[in-house]
């Protein structure tokens, strides 16, 4: 299992949005996808919630709610829980309250934890999808403990520039200082809701490329309409609408560099 966590400690940057469509792109492709919420808002976690429903998994799931691993589950004690189906090759970790609590605990236990129970669910995944929350906190370090890549969704904004540094820092605190994860390979940063016509976003944007270089991924994703209401199925399966073909080809686009660039 390959795991990606997506991450920006700034608010409503794309994170969710990148993460549901590399969840559903991954099972589409045939892949073992588990999606994980690691976010108090649970954003993600409602998105595979209206799926099970949809599907009819739900149901199953409240006659069994003991069995039911949640997101805080994940950095304790292997306690027999496990992801919750919701479609065909796609299982998911709700966020629950308690995730905010995992960072108050000692933090070395914490990610010990969660290591163990990632590699535990490896042999049934091919990829895990790990969604964040918009916060400075260990819990991004605990996130960043148990990936294998990170991607950082960013709108070209001079403040959302000058936040990045801090996801930057975290990365590099959690794969070279602290060696609390040294396997963790940043895939960069990917520029979201850029808007075409503004000339503002492409100077940004090239801001951005020459300050961070290779650290700004060359694809991007622009500023639709379609995606904004592709929250509980990908863009590519939304009703026929002005943008949906453009922004459907360049989501797959989008989530198929990502894959290569996983190894996937
Ligand atoms: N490329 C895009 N085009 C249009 N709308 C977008 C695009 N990307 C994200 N959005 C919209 O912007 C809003 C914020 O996106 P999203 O929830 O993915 O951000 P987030 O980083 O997860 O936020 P938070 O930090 O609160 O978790 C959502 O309503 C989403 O639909
Ligand atoms: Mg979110």
């Amino acid at each position: 299992m390959k795991t990606i966590v997506v991450a920006n400690q700034k608010g409503g940057v794309g994170k969710t949005t990148v993460a549901r469509h590399l969840a559903f792109y991954g099972a589409e492709q045939g892949l073992r996808v588990l999606a994980v919420d690691m976010d108090v808002q649970g954003n993600f976690s409602t998105t595979f919630k209206a799926i099970a429903d949809e599907n009819g998994f739900a149901a199953e799931q409240a006659k069994n709610p003991k069995e039911v691993l949640v997101a805080s589950r994940l950095f304790g004690k292997d306690d027999g829980t496990r992801p919750v189906p919701c479609a065909e090759r796609l299982d998911y970790v709700e966020a629950d309250s308690g995730i905010v609590e995992v960072e108050r605990r000692n933090l070395e236990q914490v990610i010990a934890a969660g290591q163990k129970r990632f590699a535990g669910l490896s042999s049934s995944y091919d990829v895990c999808v790990v969604d964040t929350g918009p916060a400075v906190s260990n819990l991004l370090v605990v996130a960043l403990s148990v990936g294998d890549f990170a991607v950082s969704p960013c709108k070209p904004d001079r403040d959302a520039i000058a936040g990045l540094a801090g996801f930057f820092s975290n990365v590099v605190r959690v794969r070279d200082e602290t060696g609390i994860n040294p396997k963790l390979a940043p895939l960069g940063v990917l520029p979201n809701q850029v808007s075409k016509g503004r000339a503002y976003h492409r100077d940004v944007l090239g801001d951005m490329r020459a300050h961070w270089g290779a650290g700004v991924m060359p694809v991007v994703l622009y500023e639709r309409a379609a995606i904004d209401v592709a929250k509980d199925r990908p863009v590519w399966r939304t009703e026929r609408g002005e943008s949906r073909n453009v922004a459907a080809k360049e989501m797959k686009t989008v989530c198929s560099f990502i894959y290569k660039r996983m190894g996937l």
